[in-house]
């Protein structure tokens, strides 16, 4: 990784990229979706008034198109760290593609197999590997620990056993904010013959990915979060989407990898909008200082991002730890080894919802509930306040924003009341 991780992100580039903050809004509501590049609109405007005809014939224009949503792939995979262009499956949302992975996986379940899901991740995470439950298989739930709220390896290392098939974990919970070892969960995981699943919808706006380094199986996110379309990317080791069944028609073997896991058409124009995200990304590490290969660009970028990141999310958490009568649900301290800044908390005496609805009259967009991670939010007792009030920002946020949101939660939630 370059070392570049002092550079300061140029904000005013970075902001200018994405039209949407022009706006009179503030955006702290990223995990539930951020801000769209303009480039990767223009892209997708691009394709479907250039290249929108069926891929596959032999005239031109479609082989034209053919080529750019093959190079979609092979620049996705860029940016996942994949080895290969075919390891990346694309879909409509993370939960579809999920779906779709549990469905291909389900004949090779045999009664017994077992399957680890975690009690953090959300729904998307673990619905479609309780639905193998069906099939016989049984399901281990990873509990976080009720004291530090992580996931503990020793935990996960009591639970996998010779029967263990697959460990579905979040790489970063959307709650907690907290990162989660993959890398090292992934070698407990091998070392019992399992294989590991990684929702990274909460942490791909954050980090550089590295499905290969890290040695994890399946890898899945969402575009809409990544600066992007609603659209979303699976990535699967070769040898193992090769062994999966086909779910297309049956004259679509299971050697047409990954067609064989998109049936019907992939979303042509937004696969090719994906790649402004990849070509930002670059553009932002080399304003950051680096040169180099493209990937070494990204990962420049996303060094910068965590440093700034890391400060957004000091001066918001540092407000609350003042706070006698509020309670961060999650690490408290900033650290970028630790968590992203996806930052949940509730108050003593108030629900969620009210503290809400009186920042939205500052114009200012955070969200409260459980955000799809039910089963945290109900272990934690927290339904009856309706979950937690999340802030999650992203690196194109700035220190003015989370002071301006530190003054209306002030004025939301006086002290004292
Ligand atoms: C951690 C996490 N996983 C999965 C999902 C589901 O993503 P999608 O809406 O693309 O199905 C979300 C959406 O908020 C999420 O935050």
């Amino acid at each position: 990784m370059s070392n570049v991780s002092s550079s300061p992100l140029d904000l005013s580039f970075v902001r200018s990229q994405f039209p949407a903050l022009a706006g009179d809004w503030t955006f702290m509501d990223n995990a539930g979706g951020s801000q769209t590049l303009a480039r990767v609109a223009d892209r997708i405007r691009d394709y479907l008034l250039t290249s929108n005809v069926q891929l596959g014939a032999s005239y031109g224009v479609s082989r034209r198109s053919g080529a750019r949503v093959a190079d979609a792939h092979a620049q996705v995979a860029e940016l996942i760290g994949a080895a290969r262009p075919d390891e990346v499956v694309m879909g409509p949302s993370t939960t579809a593609l999920l779906y779709t992975l549990s469905a291909a996986m389900a004949g090779g379940i045999q009664p017994g197999d077992e399957i680890v899901v975690t009690d953090c991740d959300h729904e998307a995470n673990i619905g479609p590997w309780r639905k193998l439950e069906e099939r016989g298989a049984v399901i281990r739930t990873w509990a976080v620990r009720p004291d530090s709220l992580e996931l503990s390896l020793d935990d996960l290392d009591r639970l996998l056993n010779g029967r263990t098939r697959l460990v579905c974990v979040t790489h970063a919970s959307n709650i907690l904010g907290t990162i989660n070892p993959v890398a090292d969960i992934a070698r407990l995981v091998h070392r019992h013959g399992a294989r590991l699943l990684v929702d990274a919808v909460a942490y791909a706006p954050h980090r550089a990915v590295d499905v290969a380094g890290w040695d994890v199986d399946y890898y899945v996110f969402s575009f809409y979060k990544v600066y992007g379309p609603h659209f979303a990317v699976l990535y699967g080791k070769h040898e193992h989407l090769a062994a999966l069944p086909s779910l297309n028609h049956y004259f679509i073997d299971r050697s047409v990898i990954p067609y064989k896991l998109q049936p019907g058409n992939v979303n042509y124009e937004l696969a090719v909008g994906c790649t402004g995200i990849v070509d930002y990304l670059a553009e932002l590490g080399e304003r950051c200082g680096a040169a180099g290969s493209r990937r070494a660009r990204i990962e420049a970028a996303f060094d910068a991002i965590a440093a700034h990141e890391e400060a957004l999310a000091e001066r918001l958490l540092s407000y609350l730890r003042r706070r006698k009568d509020v309670r961060i649900v999650g690490h408290s301290a900033a650290d970028r080894g630790l968590r992203v800044p996806t930052i949940s908390f509730v108050v003593d005496g108030r629900r969620s919802d009210e503290v809400v609805s009186a920042v939205d009259s500052a114009m200012i967009g955070i969200r409260f509930g459980d955000f799809y991670a039910r089963r945290l939010i109900e272990k934690l007792g927290l339904a009856a306040v309706n979950g937690v009030i999340r802030v999650s920002l992203v690196h194109y946020n700035t220190l003015d924003e989370v002071d301006r949101l530190v003054e209306a939660l002030g004025r939301a939630m006086p002290q004292g009341r």
